[in-house]
């Protein structure tokens, strides 16, 4: 039985005229996908730029596998434009995909054949070179030394890093990965991440669908939160986490006037005594500036600040936030 596998292959020939240097890895403009009354990809303005490791992260049914099905062609769009590493698709999809691994939901392989065999398999329908990047492949993701086993004796996160390892035969610019910590335990999700970054480190992209906000975070610099078919927003997490509200740990001398004092300016702080002094929650949107106002504000009212720490909002708390304000994430 031929493997219903998602791990795109494509046969057209790579030369060095087909890498571009434009700036975005994905581009997409007014992208949409309905299913009947079903819009699962709505209006979706996406630039992944080139090199970096980008989220792609949302809730069951966000509409994340449906946008990596459009991408590369695996099911058509109703509307708007599309582009893979410059190369506009679907026009150009051969020569885009060459340069582009993907996996979709799990890898599906040959489970009666070896890792290697599997792997020879695809290298077939490739281009020359990617039979000799076959061993190194295996190596890399670490099957090296289970490769003449059959993939049905492979475990979850064998069958992940089979995944990779066929698409690094095709030596991919681009990596889109639906889900692929998706049933890893926590020692196979942390062999993922690394794995992704080491791809990163060596200039390729790396576009990972995920609902796992702890991952994303640790793992991506960059991410688009997409909820019902709708980016939310998107940016380096550094910059949405710099959109989120700060919180400041207080250490000080008489807390309870300091409080008042803080409640009564115009930084709008929200303030609660604690035992470890005040915890003060300042607006969304609020620079460090205000930071220092707060301690201004302290030492010149004669109280002592003994300790200021800005406590970093983790990705989660903001993605509650941004979609408690939009009327609930599901
Ligand atoms: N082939 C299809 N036919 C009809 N509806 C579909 C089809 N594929 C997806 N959908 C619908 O489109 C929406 C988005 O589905 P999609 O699988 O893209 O979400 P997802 O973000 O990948 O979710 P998950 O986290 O569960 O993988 C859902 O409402 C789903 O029911
Ligand atoms: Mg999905």
């Amino acid at each position: 039985m031929a493997p219903q596998g998602m791990t795109i292959a494509v046969t057209s020939p790579v030369d060095s005229q087909s890498r571009t240097d434009r700036q975005w890895a994905v581009e997409t403009h007014g992208l949409v996908k309905r299913f009947g009354n079903n819009v699962a990809v709505n209006g979706v303005e996406l630039l992944v730029p080139r090199g970096c490791a980008f989220g792609y992260l949302g809730p069951n049914g966000a509409g994340k596998t449906t946008l990596i099905r459009v991408l590369l062609g695996l099911t058509r769009a109703d509307a708007g434009t599309m582009s893979l590493l410059g190369h506009p698709v679907p026009q150009q999809r051969a020569v885009a995909l060459a340069r582009v691994g993907a996996i979709v939901d799990e890898p599906r392989f040959h489970g009666h054949l070896t890792g290697r065999q599997n792997l020879q398999i695809l290298a077939a329908a490739r281009e020359r070179e990617a039979r000799d990047r076959i061993a190194p492949s295996l190596e890399r993701v670490g099957l090296q030394h289970r490769a003449n086993d059959k993939v049905s004796k492979y475990s979850m996160g064998m069958r992940q890093r089979l995944g990779v390892a066929a698409c690094l035969i095709g030596d991919p610019e681009l990596l889109i990965l639906d889900e692929p910590m998706n049933g890893l335990d926590p020692a196979g999700m942390h062999e993922m991440r690394d794995m992704i970054l080491s791809l990163v480190a060596e200039g390729r992209t790396v576009v990972l669908s995920s609902h796992l906000l702890d991952e994303v975070e640790r793992t991506c610099d960059a991410v688009a939160i997409v909820d019902r078919g709708n980016v939310i927003r998107q940016g380096t997490i550094s910059d949405l986490l710099a959109g989120a509200s700060v919180e400041l740990q207080i250490d000080c001398s008489e807390p309870d006037r300091a409080k008042g004092l803080l409640e009564s300016t115009k930084i709008g702080a929200s303030i609660e005594v604690g035992p470890r002094g005040l915890d003060a929650k300042l607006p969304l949107g609020t620079g460090r500036e205000a930071i220092a106002e707060v301690n201004r504000q302290l030492v010149e009212a004669g109280i002592s600040v003994y300790r200021l720490q800005e406590v970093q909002a983790s990705l989660e708390s903001w993605f509650l936030q941004v979609t408690s304000r939009l009327g609930g994430a599901e």
